[in-house]
């Protein structure tokens, strides 16, 4: 751990030696930020807020700092970092060239939840983009998260501040709950807005590739574009060989229980209600995470864990509930979640493809016979 001796007034709190840094007081924000962005450049780790998920923190130049981060996480070592900055001018340094899409794009959604992969310079180690000749940059737009980049003046290295393989976390007590111990501080910035992580869009090719649908509509892209986009994302889409990005070939955001999802379509009700009779029938402990509209025609399942994420019309809010209503399910001990899928359009993408990642089982609707789930 980083320790930080007589530079500071405020005495924080802290949870198995990670300092709790409350920047939601603005009387403690500036403290704060001072604080976190003092860790960063002495070479430790720390997590803060993003719009996304709260990410964890390391300088991106230094081989040793963002060690520390896959040892926090237990990632593997092959999986990359987003590097997070100030703007497109930080990016120059870190790339080769920014391609035209890369202004357009970046004037469009930047700071926001768009991560962009582009050719990488010399100035970044191997260990920041696990030996890709590529990195992933992003400005996110939580105003802690560029207060923290601005002060800190380095290039930031962040993963979601999640063990590896578990639920991104949404709030500071998320964080507390996987890596208390582990890290040197925790930036508590409140709940983040959008939930679920940045779109990863690869512009090392023509036509561009999604690599990862996120808080950035494929839609939302393609405006902007006018061109085609190949999305590598759609569920059923199977790779052989080394996947495009190095994070789709592991399970990931996945609860402790097992997660059934049952795909959006003809008789979606009916196939959940089987599902739990066939659970309770085996002696199971089933967990709900369901929608309003679904909720509603429930009514004799009290005993039941139910999660509300929102409603069918609006999977932009559903998608900013789902990790944690995931981790309450887990907290309630439930053996099986059963979740219902969504119209895979919009932001309906995202929170799917999140769905299918974590599920150990889909319930296919009748009449969308898709290709085996890819892992
Ligand atoms: O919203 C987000 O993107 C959050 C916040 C903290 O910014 N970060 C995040 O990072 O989700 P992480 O590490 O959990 O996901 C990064 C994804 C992984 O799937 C990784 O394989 C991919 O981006 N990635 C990173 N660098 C890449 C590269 N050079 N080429 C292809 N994929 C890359
Ligand atoms: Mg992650």
């Amino acid at each position: 751990m980083i320790r930080l001796r007589g530079c500071f007034s405020l005495d924080w709190p802290e949870i198995k030696g990670t300092k709790i840094l409350n920047a939601s007081d603005p009387l403690h924000a500036k403290e704060a930020l001072h604080f976190a962005a003092t860790i960063l450049q002495k070479g430790g780790v720390v997590a803060f807020p993003t719009e996304t998920v709260y990410g964890l923190g390391a300088d991106a130049r230094s081989a040793r700092a963002v060690g520390k981060i896959f040892a926090a996480k237990n990632r593997p070592g092959d999986n990359p970092l987003i590097v997070h900055v100030t703007g497109m001018e930080q990016v120059r340094e870190l790339v080769l060239e920014i391609p035209p899409k890369a202004y357009l794009l970046g004037e469009k959604f930047w700071p926001g939840p768009l991560t962009l992969v582009l050719p990488k310079s010399d100035l970044l180690p191997g260990e920041t983009t696990a030996g890709l000749h590529s990195v992933a940059v992003r400005v996110p737009a939580h105003p802690l998260a560029l207060a923290l980049l601005e002060l800190a003046a380095l290039p930031v290295a962040a993963p979601s501040a999640n063990l590896s393989g578990s639920p991104s976390p949404t709030t500071a007590h998320h964080v507390i709950a996987d890596l208390a111990g582990r890290i040197d501080a925790i930036l508590d910035g409140g709940p983040c807005s959008v939930g679920v992580e940045s779109t990863v869009l690869s512009l090392l090719t023509a036509p561009p590739v999604l690599l990862r649908p996120g808080g950035v509509t494929l839609e939302q892209l393609g405006m902007v574009l006018q061109e085609e986009i190949v999305d590598l994302c759609r569920n059923g889409v199977e790779f052989t060989g080394t996947p495009p990005a190095p994070g789709m070939k592991y399970r990931h955001y996945a609860p402790r229980a097992l997660l059934y999802l049952v795909e959006l379509g003809e008789k979606q009700e009916e196939r959940i209600n089987d599902l739990l009779a066939d659970l309770q029938g085996r002696g199971m402990r089933p967990g709900l995470l369901l929608t309003a509209e679904t909720a509603h025609n429930f009514p004799f399942t009290n005993h039941v864990p139910l999660e509300i994420v929102g409603s069918q019309r609006d999977p932009k809010t559903a998608a900013s509930r789902l990790y944690g209503a995931l981790r309450r399910l887990d907290n309630e001990g439930v053996d099986v979640i059963v979740a219902e899928g969504f119209a895979e359009e919009e932001m309906g993408r995202a929170l799917m493809n999140r769905l299918h990642k974590a599920a150990s089982r889909v319930i296919v609707a009748p009449g969308n016979r898709k290709g085996p789930k890819m892992r």
